[in-house]
């Protein structure tokens, strides 16, 4: 069992939520995520992924932020320092390391497992960090921020950044770009998918789909490939620029 250390409010339903979890925090690599277990009184039966946005290895702590979603994200973001929990991971593949003049493209809740990358490296590199509007972009956590880390903010309504869309910006930028390191929304993904085999620039994207058992058993999790079908919890969820075969309506 995991000990929650804090939690502690980052935007209007937005909190970062950490756990001292040694053994995890040793071992979890950017691009991986937990499945938390609820104690059993909440009457939750499945457990829950979260990405890990910070793992360190030092204090034994693990940190992820936790949108407010329903009861079960509610009950999480709201609970004592002291309860315990159970805590499964680090589970499936994360990404490479990063390598030179790579830019980073986060949309929304996707932003976890990037600074969860750039936080893993020394190497100077930027990142987009987009939403729909300023309520979702909401304020990245001193801790998993870090100096040589440039963050270009974007709204698609304007109210915060540049307006326009993470898509928009990495368009713009991608002549510059020795490599794409993504996760966001499906669409951000297939757009981000496109653009970078277009412009013949290597790439991982980090995707986010909805997992039951997060271990490769129930197949609920499973994508299009052009190897077949692949397990998002356990083949992923980070896959190669060109590997997932995106639906056509989403690559317009
Ligand atoms: Fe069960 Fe992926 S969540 S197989």
């Amino acid at each position: 069992m995991c000990r929650l250390q804090k939690s502690y409010r980052l935007g209007r339903d937005i909190f970062g939520v950490t756990f001292l979890a040694p053994e995890i925090a040793i071992r979890a690599n950017p691009g991986q995520f937990v499945m938390i277990n609820y104690p059993a009184l909440y009457g939750f039966m499945l457990p829950r992924p979260f990405s890990v946005g910070k793992a360190d290895p030092v204090s034994g702590e693990i940190t992820l932020i936790v949108k407010v979603i329903g009861r079960g994200t509610e009950i999480l973001v709201h609970s004592d320092p002291g309860s315990k929990w159970g805590i499964l991971g680090p589970l499936g593949k994360g990404f490479p390391d990063l390598y030179p003049d790579s830019l980073l493209v986060a949309g929304g809740m996707g932003v976890v497992p990037i600074l969860f990358l750039a936080g893993s490296s020394r190497k100077p590199c930027r990142m987009i960090f987009g939403a729909r509007t300023a309520s979702e972009l909401f304020s990245l956590p001193h801790e998993l921020t870090r100096s040589g880390l440039t963050i270009i903010e974007t709204t698609e309504d304007g109210t915060r950044g540049i307006k326009g869309t993470t898509v928009d910006i990495m368009k713009q930028l991608i002549p510059e770009v020795g490599s794409i390191y993504a996760c966001g929304p499906r669409d951000m993904l297939a757009a981000v998918d496109k653009i970078a085999l277009q412009a013949g620039v290597k790439g991982w994207l980090a995707l986010e789909e909805l997992m039951a058992c997060g271990v490769g058993a129930c197949l609920g999790c499973v994508v299009a490939t052009g190897e077949g079908y692949k397990r998002v919890c356990q083949d992923g969820p980070v896959f190669e620029v060109g590997e997932v075969v995106f639906d056509d309506c989403s690559r317009s």
